[in-house]
């Protein structure tokens, strides 16, 4: 079965060619820290310090919502779906703006729609499907409705149907749709890709915050907005994180700039000494989460190194934290052993300021999926595909 790509949807040939040329190009479209100040949930009153502390607790309470998760398979991926990045795009003709949790860890997209049975609140309008245009909804025997996990035969309209159930028990049910999924790149152009399939969600709740109206996910998944963007053919598809609270970019094709002379390829194991391929590379959680006992070999290692005076946890979800502010002195060089390469980490992929002269390890352990977090992936290119981590100053 084919995965759907530009080409295999192209039904408006002006629409096409503007995203084929687009994606020849490549071009980037803002990844959205929610709280950097172009998010909705920005609050300028906030120190940075507040907001790392924040960022922390998020990053503790997704990790235990995978621990609680031990009966029901999530159908998408990570369990707390509260991530750290949004982005902003547009559905339909006319083009209505929505803001969704952008999720590396599912592949579904979905945005609340009208009539809705259950919605959580939301602060930009509900998608009026009968308003576009553009819309239609996937009938169940297509191919499109197949391609999709969970979904089943709506038996009144033979419409698809999904349901995704979140590990934190967050929830969307709705319509298998397809219609114009507009991106605005950095340059400040708007890219129309049409006929991209999205559920549009009659029953949603869970840990919405108001400024989002759904999710984006981002994925390699066969559904996800990137896959059906790329198509067969793997069209590069990657992200750059700026540090930190920062507006960071998601790049469909060729990355802009030069090419890379020393990308590391990883195929996603957690180290030395533990079982491979069973790592989520996740830029929703913050922090990093080691398999305890990989975790007890580094903490160690990690003090030794560091001859600073040790200070108290201040938020309780580190155990190594020092007396520092700025540069962290005698941080160790930590390189993390991928299967395929290593990556040399920066000192502030490892180490995070919490406080006015605290600084902490940023790597945590955890007995159930180890995470590779954002703050690791600060100023890396990371390319999906062939996963690839390539040094980069994502804030260029
Ligand atoms: C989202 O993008 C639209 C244009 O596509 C813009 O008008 C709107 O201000 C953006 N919203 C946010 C919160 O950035
Ligand atoms: C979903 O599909 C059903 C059956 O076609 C339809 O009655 C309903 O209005 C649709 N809901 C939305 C939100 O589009
Ligand atoms: C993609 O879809 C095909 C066909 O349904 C399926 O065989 C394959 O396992 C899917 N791949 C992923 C990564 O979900």
């Amino acid at each position: 079965m084919a995965t759907p790509s530009v080409s295999s949807f192209c039904f408006v040939i002006l629409l096409c060619s503007a995203a084929a040329e687009a994606l020849e190009g490549g071009f980037s479209v803002e990844l959205i820290h929610r709280d950097s100040p172009n998010s909705p949930f920005y609050d300028p009153s906030e120190t940075p310090f507040q907001r790392a502390e924040k960022a922390v607790r998020r990053s503790i309470a997704r990790i235990r919502g995978l621990r609680s998760n031990d009966e029901g398979e999530p159908s998408a991926g990570i369990s707390r779906i509260d991530g750290e990045y949004l982005i902003n795009i547009t559905i339909g003709t006319p083009p209505v703006s929505i803001m969704a949790i952008a999720d590396t860890g599912s592949d579904l997209m979905w945005t609340q729609c009208q009539p809705c049975d259950v919605c959580f609140p939301q602060v930009l309008p509900l998608f009026i499907p009968r308003a576009s245009s553009t819309y239609e909804q996937v009938h169940c025997v297509s191919d499109k409705c197949h391609l999709f996990e969970k979904t089943f035969c709506n038996t009144q309209g033979f419409t698809c149907q999904y349901s995704a159930v979140y590990g934190d028990q967050s929830y969307s049910e709705g319509n298998i749709s397809t219609d114009i999924i507009g991106l605005s790149t950095l340059m400040g152009s708007a890219v129309p890709f049409p006929g991209m399939a999205f559920g549009c969600g009659f029953n949603n709740d869970g840990l919405f915050g108001i400024h989002t109206t759904g999710i984006v996910g981002l994925s390699a998944g066969n559904t996800s907005l990137v896959s059906q963007i790329g198509g067969n053919e793997g069209t590069l598809f990657s992200y750059c994180l700026v540090p930190f609270f920062s507006t960071s970019k998601l790049t469909f094709g060729r990355p802009l700039g030069p090419t890379p002379n020393s990308p590391f390829e990883v195929s996603g194991s957690s180290g030395p000494g533990a079982v491979t391929g069973n790592m989520i590379i996740d830029s929703g959680t913050t922090l990093t989460w080691l398999p305890s006992d990989l975790y007890r070999q580094i903490e160690p290692a990690v003090s030794a190194a560091i001859d600073l005076p040790r200070a108290k946890d201040p938020i309780a979800g580190y155990s190594l934290c020092y007396t520092s502010s700025g540069v962290l002195k005698g941080a160790p060089s930590i390189t993390v052993h991928f299967t395929g390469a290593d990556v040399v980490l920066n000192w502030y992929n490892a180490f995070f300021q919490v406080k006015e002269d605290i600084t902490c390890f940023s790597f945590a352990p955890t007995d159930d999926l180890p995470i590779y977090g954002n703050l690791a992936q600060m100023d890396f290119r990371i390319s999906y595909g062939a996963l690839l981590f390539q040094p980069t100053d994502c804030a260029d």
